[in-house]
This record gives C-alpha cells, structure tokens and sequence, in this order.
C-alpha cells in the first residue's frame, strides 16, 4: 500500500509494527507520530497550509487518511494490552515478582557418611545387618563380655526401662542399646562363621546434649569371623576403609586401648582432617583424630555365641557416623547434626538458594 508520497511512505512500516508494540512503546510511539509539538504527522499537517491549492488537497487527504490509520492502530493496540492485563490479574499474576527458586532436597550429611561407609564395606563383600534399638542386658552387656556390675557397664550410662524384658530373668533387665556391639552377638548366634558384616543404626546413652555429646548418635559396627583371621586382616581392611573414605594418602595410627569384647583392643587415629597433621584446636594440637574403637573378638565372646574359639578367629570394629561427619566437615557442634535447622543442613549439602 502506497500514499502516493514518498515521505507518508516512509511511516507506514511503523503504522505496520504498532500491533506489536509494549505499554510503554505504545506511548512513546504516539508521542512521535501523533505529538502536537514534534510528531512526524503533525508536522505533516502543518505543511499542508504552505502547498499550491491542488497538491494541497491531495496531500491533505493523504495525511489525513494516515493520520485515522494510525489513530485506529493505537486504539486497537491498546485494547489488546488493556485486555491481557485484567487477565494477568484476574490470574493474579504479577510478572514483575522475582522468581522462586526450587526446593533441592539433599541427604542429611550424616547419612551420607553412613552410606558411603557401608558402601566401602559392602564392596569388599561384607553385608549389612541391624538389629533392636531395645536390648537387654544381656545382649548389650554380658555376652560381650562385660562382668556383671563391673564399672564398664556405668561408663555407658545407660538409659533402662521399666518393662521387665520378654526373654526371663536371665536376660537382665530392658535398655535402650548404648552401642551397636550386641547386634555382634545376634549375628554370630543366627549365623555361624564365616560372617563378614556392617551393622548401622542409633545408640542411647544418658549423656548431656552439648557440644561434644548427645543422648542418641549413630554407630557402624563391623564384624569378621573366620578361620584364621588375624590382626593383619583387621588392619589392613580398616587402613583400606581410611584410604578409600577420606583420601589416598591419608595416615592412620593404631593405639592400644581397653574393650572389655575385644582382646587385644585398639583405637585408630587418621590424621586431622582439617590441619592434615599439622596441628590445629579440632585435633587438640596433636594432628591426629580418633575414629574407631576396633580389636580382635575375645574367645569368652565367640563362646557365648556357640562359635567355637579354638578353630575361629574374628576382629571387630565400632565406629561413629556423627562423629565422622563432624571431623570431615569441620562441624563444631554435634547438635547441628541432630536439630534439623534447614539453614545448617542446606549450608553443608550445597543446596542453600
Ligand atoms: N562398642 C564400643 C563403644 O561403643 C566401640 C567398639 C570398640 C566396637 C571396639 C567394637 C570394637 O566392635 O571392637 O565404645
């Protein structure tokens, strides 16, 4: 479509684009076409009054028919935007709100620990295995070896409850497990030897809820009876645990200790996870950090089992998830661990928005 001047022409691809225009283009374009002072078809018009009488006429009518066109175009369009608004807001919707991120869940860092220490064992062909958070005395106490009222059993501070236990007198009275060293005993005596297990879960203890301690925390408890099974096995798989968990290069140390189970018993160290050995407040300045309790199954406990101690041999290990988590993550609280503030949580797993 032509006017039939070349410089009306030249407005019609904008005539053309008004369909396509925002609110505030909208405005701004009708200013510039429309606009008494400096719009392109004002000026027009006041050019018509200085032409010779018969092109005035022609180029009258020629802007003037413009002129409606681009009237009728603004009108349109502003229909068009009025209308998709009241429909934004009747929706209630408001394009103008910042974004919402999404919700990333994420496996608590305990967890996770647990998971990729029974994953480290599982891929050297131990199984997984749990058993009650209530035990009796028995299970969690006298059958691994601990002499009855010995001070062994207060050092567990131990939390009993008032129900007698199903099992008899023999039994001992009910508790809330304060390791997970009985499920050894309940495994042996479902499973005769070979046996090569883990056994995550949660143990109870009449402790203070501060920064070092907590009435519940989690423990993997490791098993493995065999014929002729020896401290060698027993280290060389918790050092293999140690490389394989926190790293290749990482030291370990084995100390002696007391286990009223196990005989010989020891502790193990890896060096600190945050100063790598140099020496920092989180390791007490000594560069190295404890993380087990281990040692070799003491015959006494073998026998209680039924297993015989002359032809089997087995070494064991307790460990502590929350522990562990709070040395790989330098967390100074273990009560961070357990109150599920999701502004903690989604700090340590990465997923904070
Ligand atoms: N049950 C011990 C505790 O809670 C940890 C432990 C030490 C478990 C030595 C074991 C072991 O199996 O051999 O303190």
């Amino acid at each position: 479509m032509s006017t039939g001047h070349p410089d009306l022409d030249a407005l019609l691809p904008r005539l053309d684009s008004v369909s396509t225009l925002g609110a505030a283009e909208l405005e701004a374009e009708e200013i510039a076409v429309l606009g008494r002072k400096s719009g392109s078809l004002t000026a027009a018009l006041k050019r018509v009054a200085t032409l010779p009488v018969e092109e005035r006429k022609r180029f009258g009518a020629a802007v003037n028919r413009l002129k409606a066109q681009f009237e009728a175009a603004f009108a349109a369009r502003r229909d068009v935007l009025d209308a998709e608004r009241t429909a934004r807001d009747q929706a209630g919707l408001d394009l103008t709100m910042p974004g919402r991120g999404r919700w990333v869940g994420a496996e608590h860092p305990v967890t996770k620990v647990v998971r990729e220490i029974v994953d480290i064992f599982r891929g050297i062909g131990f199984t997984v295995a749990v058993g009650p958070e209530v035990e009796t005395e028995w299970y969690n106490f006298l059958a691994l070896n601990f002499p009855a009222d010995h001070p062994a059993m207060d050092m567990h501070d131990t939390l009993y409850l008032d129900a007698p236990p199903a099992e008899g007198e023999s039994a001992g009275r009910l508790l809330l497990r304060t390791h997970t060293s009985p499920v050894q005993i309940r495994t042996l005596m479902e499973s005769p030897p070979p046996v090569r297990v883990v056994i995550p879960g949660m143990v109870y203890r009449n402790d203070a809820f501060d920064p070092s301690h907590s009435p519940a925390f989690s423990q993997i408890e490791g098993l493995a009876v065999d014929e002729g099974i020896s401290f060698v096995d027993l280290k060389a798989t918790l050092i293999h645990f140690a490389h394989r968990f926190f790293g290749p290069a990482t030291k370990t140390r084995f100390r002696p200790s007391f286990f009223p189970f196990t005989e010989p018993s020891a502790e193990m160290d890896v060096e600190c996870q945050l100063c790598h050995g140099a020496g920092c407040p989180a390791c007490k300045g000594t560069g190295w950090m404890e993380i087990l309790g281990c040692g070799m199954v003491h015959p006494s406990v073998l026998e209680n089992c039924n297993v015989d101690a002359e032809r089997y041999t087995g070494w064991a290990f307790g460990m502590g998830p929350h522990r562990i988590a709070m040395l790989r993550y330098g967390i100074p609280d273990i009560r961070l661990l357990l109150e599920g503030d999701m502004r903690f949580l989604e700090r340590v797993a990465g997923t904070a928005r």
